[in-house]
């Protein structure tokens, strides 16, 4: 018999959990504001893009164990496990992240329980959140300190959600070590067929916990924005960055992955977390430690004003007139997530410059609209690349990397083409004819 369940928070991080854990044999009750969404979670459908989730989320409402609901009421009643997987966004005009949705569950959930209760924080907060937290818990709760509240951060990646959640890398959990409660058990009974596996259980304190998921994200973002500083200077003297890239990430110290030069980083997670980062390290007098960081932001947001510029000269100096196809909007491939995506916002910076720029994208385009409608968007890669001077590929979806210079030659009116993910077979392109720019490539 599994383990019953709340999940407050039915996004990415909330809505793939909670299919998951019911995928795991646990009864689940996904708990959200926002009814249309919660209507078609019901129906077993992901009110977002993710490959795979819908089959996970389906199975697990048909068998019976896995529902949801907007009272919070209900939650309390059904479920002793509480998990925590609202969004922490950045602040409005500041680096810090927002916890006011994290709060809000708090100060909704607490007063509720009346029989002992464990809650886990999975959502990405400053450090120090949790203590904070569970002292607030107990304090509201009828049955004070018979809640627990411990940390236990996510790592899925998006495109890769439900295998993330069902085959981590690791699982983390952070507890409160002076007064260990039953938060560290019900963990493992949570998990007992994913740490079966071997899957390493590392258990800390809340604070550290806290910080494994800050730190994994400002070391990934470290990570692109140094192959992309790399980059620049690759360009500055004739190398070739993707070459580069291949042989230092033999070195098994510092491993192929992550080191794509491109447009940068983007999505809901590693911009804003590297500020918040920043911001909360300001706030603890640590500040130094993480100027870096500061750094790291900056050649992210360079690269995609070099790639607005890089587009101008390869149109001949001016956008203003020039029609320009941008080809994917989404922060990624297989994502519909258009969170401070880089190809968007490049795509605006180019038509700010006076140039007529169409998108396409295999998912995204609906999410594009809402934010950006004064661009032009397209039904296909024929449609956007119709008559264009310049087309961009800025998100590596397959079907643009699988895409033949001769389908193209007819639709375009100059040949001309800009790889901002180093995604596309250059000499491909240009035996065919065409101006081919990479990101730092030769
Ligand atoms: C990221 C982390 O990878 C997850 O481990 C973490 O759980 C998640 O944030 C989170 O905090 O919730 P995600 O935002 O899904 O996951 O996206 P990534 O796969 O990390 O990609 C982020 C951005 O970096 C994308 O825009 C991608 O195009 C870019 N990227 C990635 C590069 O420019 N080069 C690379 O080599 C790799």
């Amino acid at each position: 018999m599994g383990c019953r369940i709340a999940v407050f928070g039915t996004g990415y991080l909330g809505a793939t959990h909670s299919a998951c854990m019911a995928e795991l044999g646990h009864e689940v009750v996904g708990v959200d504001v926002d009814t249309a969404k919660l209507a078609t979670l019901a129906a077993g459908e992901a009110p977002f893009f993710e490959p795979g989730l819908n089959d996970v989320l389906k199975a697990n409402v048909d068998a019976g164990r896995l529902r949801f609901t907007s009272s919070y009421e209900e939650a309390a009643e059904f479920a002793d496990v509480h998990f925590i997987g609202v969004a922490t966004p950045q602040k409005r005009g500041e680096l810090a992240a927002d916890l006011t949705y994290v709060d809000s569950v708090v100060t909704r959930l607490a007063p509720l329980l009346t029989r002992p209760a464990v809650i886990y924080g999975k959502s990405t907060v400053p450090v120090g959140s949790a203590a904070r937290l569970s002292e607030m818990a107990q304090h509201l709760a009828p049955i004070g300190d018979a809640v627990e509240l411990a940390w236990n951060p996510e790592f899925l990646r998006e495109g890769f959600a439900v295998h993330d959640t069902l085959h981590p890398d690791r699982i983390v959990l952070g507890i409160d070590l002076e007064r260990r409660g039953r938060a560290e058990e019900v963990a493992r009974e949570l998990y007992r067929d994913i740490v079966g596996e071997g899957v390493p259980f590392l258990v800390t304190d809340r604070e550290t916990a806290e910080l494994v998921k800050t730190a994994a994200n400002a070391f990934l973002a470290t990570k692109i924005s140094f192959i992309n500083a790399m980059a620049e200077v690759c360009e500055a003297a004739g190398a070739d960055v993707s070459e580069l890239a291949d042989a230092i990430g033999y070195d098994a110290r510092i491993g192929r992955r992550f080191l794509n030069a491109g447009i940068g980083f983007g999505g809901g997670c590693l911009p804003k977390d590297i500020r918040a980062f920043m911001a909360r390290a300001g706030e603890l007098g640590a500040n130094q430690a993480l100027t870096f960081l500061r750094e790291v932001d900056s050649i992210n947001m360079r690269g995609r004003t070099r790639m607005m510029e890089m587009t101008r000269e390869v149109a001949g100096g001016s956008l203003i007139g020039t029609r320009v196809a941008v080809l994917g909007a989404a922060f990624k491939p297989d994502s519909d997530d258009i969170r401070d995506s880089p190809a968007l916002n490049i795509a605006g910076q180019i038509q700010l410059q006076g140039a007529s720029v169409t998108v396409f994208d295999p998912k995204a385009i609906n999410n594009s609209r809402t934010l950006f409608p004064t661009l032009n968007y397209a039904s296909d890669v024929r449609d956007a690349c119709d008559g264009a001077d310049v087309t961009l590929v800025l998100t590596e979806w397959e079907e643009f990397q699988r895409l033949e210079p001769a389908y193209l030659d007819p639709i375009v009116r100059c040949q001309r083409i800009i790889d901002g993910r180093n995604c596309l077979d250059q000499a491909k392109w240009r035996n065919a004819g065409w101006t081919y720019r990479g990101v730092g490539r030769r």
